[in-house]
């Protein structure tokens, strides 16, 4: 994946799990050094954390840490991005671009809160951000210029892939790619167990599923085929793959994760008001 490299101060508010990963993944990549990022948490500790364990500078006053940052992050829980955003507005550095990554705090409630022509971006990443394998959608506000929209887009390109959406299917995405690690874990861990219950060391089998999915995944993305086509390619007439498919099928596998996904991009909307 190329790197490109960042242009101003970056600041990332409410820094704590999805933060973490988005600070780590900036810095591991070469996106931004250790001097580019500021952060902000709640307790001293945590902030104290950030700085020991990246050699950034860290603190809890989110009004001087987001002060001339070319790029804000509000890593923050839904209930206080608008609070945040209002605390933090006669800060913003002009021509700052502010990226929430919170569900269902909408476009419009952020550029109210942040007032006048403010820029601001949604961003749905998900937690291989970590491991520069995470997945990231981007809404774009009214008054986001191409240059802030590039500056958004590679930070997150940094540490993952990117994708620009409507906002109006940022619930969808937080269902599928946001929630969806989760969801890919228990497919992980159900296929190791299988794996045990068939003869197999518990470490062995545990790499052997986490490796397939990255694999199956890894098909789907590079050779652009469906994944029905690519099932099918697996499946010998009367081999054991279609047996298993089988009994996918019986326990109901797909209607599972279609629920799930659509269960979880329900929720998302609902988070905004809580
Ligand atoms: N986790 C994910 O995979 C994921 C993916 C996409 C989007 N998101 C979104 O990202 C946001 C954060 O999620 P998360 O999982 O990273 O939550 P989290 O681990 O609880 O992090 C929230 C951070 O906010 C800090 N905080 C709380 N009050 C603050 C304040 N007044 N000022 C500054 N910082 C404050 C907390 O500090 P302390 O640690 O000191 O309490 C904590 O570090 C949510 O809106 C979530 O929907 C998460």
């Amino acid at each position: 994946m190329e790197t490109v490299h960042a242009t101003g101060p970056i600041a990332v508010l409410g820094c704590g799990k999805i933060g973490e990963a988005l600070v780590r993944g900036m810095l591991e990549s070469g996106f931004a050094a250790p001097a580019q990022i500021r952060a902000s948490a709640r307790r001293p500790e945590r902030a104290a954390y950030l700085q020991t364990t990246f050699g950034i500078h860290a603190g809890t006053g989110n009004a001087a840490i987001a002060g001339g940052a070319a790029v804000v992050v509000l890593a923050l829980k839904p209930n206080l991005v608008l609070p945040i955003l209002e605390e933090i507005r006669p800060a913003l550095a002009p021509g700052a671009v502010v990226i929430s990554l919170a569900a269902a705090i909408s476009l419009a409630q952020m550029e109210q809160a942040a007032g006048g022509a403010t820029a601001v971006i949604r961003a749905m990443p998900n937690t291989p951000a970590l491991i520069r394998h995470g997945m990231t959608a981007l809404a774009r506000g009214r008054h986001v210029s191409e240059p802030q929209m590039t500056a958004a887009a590679g930070l997150f390109a940094s540490v993952g892939r990117v994708v620009t959406v409507e906002e109006k299917h940022l619930d969808a995405v937080t269902g599928l790619s946001a929630s969806g690690p989760a969801f890919a874990y228990m497919v992980v861990e159900s296929m190791a167990e299988g794996g045990v219950r068939a003869g197999l060391p518990r470490d062995l089998a545990l790499e052997l599923a986490a490796q397939t999915i990255v694999g199956a995944g890894a098909m789907v993305l590079t050779t652009g085929e469906h994944p029905a086509k690519l099932k099918d390619n697996v499946t010998t007439p009367a081999g054991c793959t279609v047996d298993g498919l089988l009994e996918l099928e019986a326990g109901g596998l797909r209607v599972a994760l279609i629920k799930a996904v659509s269960r979880a991009a329900k929720r998302a909307g609902e988070l905004g008001n809580k």
